[in-house]
């Protein structure tokens, strides 16, 4: 069984420190040309949380256990893999991660609203599910960010009513310290960052719908 002690594994933690970097310097533009940013992002951005080195960092720390943990697997001749995206969050992550992966699955992805604002309403609901049958196959889901705890507890019960072989779960950020009372068990199985009680966007998350396609983490200005 991969991962079958059932260990989690966080490769970062930055819980305590909140240390925001300026982002005048190192964005004069995404790729450090002087193309402009946005001014709607400019005038959101508190400061950069994540730069695009530090996530490729966590990004080769999280896929390398994959590799070591789903390798064996395979060698096995263990059920296929299906990698669940969440949509839209984990899109980002999910495409950067997936092209370091030495392992062969397939693709899926669902949809589940539960934010509004910078505030989860606590219900869920499915909006889109996934779209080929994953009973008897192994389910490598992937979230942008726990927060509450109730995202991934939902998505995780859902995904279970599909019977599959198994389910792992990775998450690029978690805020450990806004868990839920109720949701206190619940983290992924492969967490790139644990970070501060701060509202971050960029690198897929977003807030009201913008600022996903920026390529680091950035504190939301409050
Ligand atoms: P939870 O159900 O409270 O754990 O929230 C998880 C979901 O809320 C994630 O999948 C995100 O889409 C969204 N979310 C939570 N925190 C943030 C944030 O800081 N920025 C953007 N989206 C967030
Ligand atoms: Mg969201």
């Amino acid at each position: 069984m991969v991962n079958a002690d059932h260990k989690k594994y966080v490769f970062s933690s930055m819980r305590d420190q909140v240390q925001l970097r300026g982002f005048d310097d190192a964005l004069r533009g995404f790729d450090g040309t002087d193309a402009v940013l946005p001014a709607l992002y400019r005038k959101n951005i508190a400061g950069m949380l994540l730069s695009q080195d530090q996530i490729g960092q966590g990004l080769a720390a999280v896929a390398a256990q994959l590799n070591r943990d789903y390798e064996r697997y395979e060698i096995q001749g263990a059920a296929p893999v299906v990698l669940v995206t969440v949509l839209h969050g984990a899109m980002v992550f999910s495409s950067d991660l997936m092209r370091q992966l030495c392992f062969p699955f397939k693709t899926d992805s669902i949809a589940v609203s539960s934010y509004e604002g910078t505030e989860s309403t606590g219900t869920y609901q499915v909006k889109k599910d996934i779209s080929h049958p994953v009973a008897g196959k192994q389910v490598l889901l992937v979230e942008d960010i726990v927060d509450t705890g109730g995202t991934l507890d939902f998505l995780a019960q859902h995904i279970k009513t599909k019977n599959p072989a198994s389910l792992q779960t990775v998450a690029l950020l978690d805020k450990a310290d806004r868990r839920k009372p109720q949701f206190a068990h619940v983290s992924a199985d492969y967490t790139c960052f644990v970070i501060p009680d701060v509202f971050v966007i960029g690198y897929g998350l977003d807030y009201e719908g913008y600022f996903r396609g920026m390529p680091f983490v950035a504190v939301k200005k409050t």
